[in-house]
């Protein structure tokens, strides 16, 4: 998993959250994000950063390490499409005249309809799509893939150990599950303190997944760490909601931007950036 330094990184950054957790301190949780509000802020947080590039890179390579045969590949939490497409474009590109199938599951129908609507745009007769409108535990899937992917929708299932064996499931012998989640470092120290929990569970990390194939005896084949920046210095007020995932307040703004700035570390062009590193899980379905 992640070789990262434990955050806060600094004295500044810890005064920070300790003064966010002071200004929450016998108030309720923060309004969640509802789901359109979520797709659009989250599509605005990409902008800022290069973690996706990295992710569709990443991914693609390992596609290409299963070889030049027909492929199927499920996207569980696809969101808009905007990641499966590239890696659908990628596969179609690259396998010539072989069958493609590409099955993304998301609860939001505005995201699901964004999601065919970028898949329809890679009119190819070898390119075959589904989407369903659902929790992965209620998605009526009746096949098996040769991938299943998780880019970062793991946080919101409500048992990570039973996700990963229903992932299993629908994976062909010999099939991948990969799993895309962030570790609990700087950005996300600020979910822990300001995110309201999810029907009952807070935001399941790295951690949590790492335990979950552990507890699940389920054999990680490996895990990489993509090192991401995001710059949220240029950040408007939706973005950061989006990056704590919670609706703040006004008089929160101020602290969590100072937390931010506390936190961050010089791009290769010198501005300074807030480290978003995301693992990458492999398993493979014995
Ligand atoms: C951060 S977005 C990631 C979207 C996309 N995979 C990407 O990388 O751009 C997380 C997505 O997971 C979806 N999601 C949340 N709970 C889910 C669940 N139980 N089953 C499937 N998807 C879920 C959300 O609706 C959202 O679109």
């Amino acid at each position: 998993m992640s070789n990262i330094a434990p955050y806060p990184s600094s004295d500044a950054a810890a005064g920070f959250l300790d003064a966010l957790r002071a200004l929450r301190r016998d108030s309720g949780p923060l309004p969640g994000l509802a789901p359109d509000s979520y797709a659009r802020d989250h599509a605005a947080f990409e902008r800022l950063s290069d973690q996706r590039g990295l992710i569709a890179e990443h991914l693609a390579a390992r596609l290409a390490a299963m070889g030049d045969g027909p492929i199927s590949v499920l996207s569980v939490g696809c969101g808009d499409g905007s990641l499966d497409v590239r890696l659908a474009a990628g596969l179609v590109e690259r396998l010539s005249g072989e069958p493609v199938r590409y099955v993304g599951i998301d609860p939001w129908p505005g995201s699901v309809e964004l999601f065919n609507a970028r898949m329809a745009a890679l009119t190819t007769a070898e390119l075959s799509v589904d989407a369903h409108v659902a929790s992965f535990g209620d998605a009526p899937v009746d096949e098996t893939f040769d991938v299943v992917l998780f880019v970062h929708s793991m946080y919101y299932v409500a048992d990570v150990g039973a996700t990963l064996r229903s992932a299993l499931d629908l994976l062909r012998p010999g099939g991948e599950l990969w799993v895309a989640v962030a570790p609990s470092a700087a950005l996300n120290a600020l979910v822990g303190v300001l995110a309201p929990p999810l029907e009952g569970h807070r935001q399941w990390f790295s951690a949590d997944v790492e335990k979950a194939f552990v507890d699940g005896g389920i054999a990680v084949d490996d895990v990489a760490t993509l090192a991401a920046l995001v710059d949220l210095a240029s950040a408007g007020d939706e973005v950061l909601d989006f990056a704590v995932q919670a609706r703040l307040t006004p008089e929160l703004y101020g602290t969590v931007r100072a937390y931010l700035d506390a936190v961050s570390v010089p791009g290769t062009d010198g501005r300074l950036r807030v480290p978003h590193p995301v693992d990458v899980f492999a398993a493979t379905r014995r």
